[in-house]
């Protein structure tokens, strides 16, 4: 059997990754990982138990203990905590305030590589994060890096109704040690400003077609 097809798609909050990930894995039917939520579902559960997301021993220790369950249901996956897959309650203010703590702890950094790397277990992928075509998958060829100006993409996150400064969580996820947000190296960066989600899209399709083609 052939090797799965890993897409990859990085970039900083609000830029697009997920709607076009989305899109691009109901179009090709491949299976959809917003590594994001993975992220967010661990300070979510951090939160939960009272762990200060700002120690990272107390978080690699809560990490460690955690039986966490990869599932794939409807071709997205899933990370299951205490048999439940948390959504709404992971995009608040206080968790998105508390995600890119625990995610500079380099041993949530090891754990979350081999939980991701594991998900080809489920078939072709379109994954998206932050460092998932210079870290989690930096052998595939499909790599694209998504962008937006940082005045759309603010005007996205209040559009959504979460109170947030963006540009302070980008600057913890680009200046951090463990795996910072950075153009992984052979990546297509696609800024996508004045586009549609399914211009972009089907942007991305046509060249990853080309790409396989070539
Ligand atoms: O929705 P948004 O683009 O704002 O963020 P997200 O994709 O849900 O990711 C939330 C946070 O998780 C990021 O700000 C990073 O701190 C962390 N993250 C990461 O470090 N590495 C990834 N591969 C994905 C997310």
């Amino acid at each position: 059997m052939s090797e799965p097809i890993v897409i990859t798609i990085d970039g900083p909050s609000a830029s697009g990754k997920s709607t076009n990930a989305k899109l691009i894995s109901a179009q090709l039917g491949y299976v959809y990982v917003d590594t994001g939520a993975m992220y967010r579902t661990l300070a979510w559960h951090a939160l939960q138990k009272g762990v200060d997301v700002m120690d990272a021993e107390a978080v690699a220790m809560l990490c460690r203990d955690w039986n966490a369950e990869l599932v794939c249901l409807e071709n997205r996956v899933w990370l299951e905590v205490d048999g439940c897959f948390p959504e709404q309650e992971i995009r608040t203010a206080e968790t998105s305030a508390a995600v890119s703590h625990v995610a500079t702890v380099p041993f949530v950094r090891d754990w979350m590589r081999e939980k991701q790397r594991s998900c080809v277990q489920f078939g072709n992928l379109v994954m998206e994060g932050r460092d998932i075509g210079s870290n989690i998958f930096p052998e595939t060829p499909y790599k694209f890096f998504m962008d937006a100006a940082a005045e759309v993409r603010q005007a996205r996150r209040d559009a959504d109704g979460v109170q947030e400064n963006l540009a302070a969580r980008d600057e913890r996820d680009s200046t951090r040690k463990a795996a910072p947000l950075v153009i992984p190296e052979g990546a297509m960066v696609i800024n996508n400003s004045g586009e549609t989600p399914e211009d972009t899209s089907t942007r991305i399709i046509a060249l990853v077609e080309e790409q396989r083609n070539s």
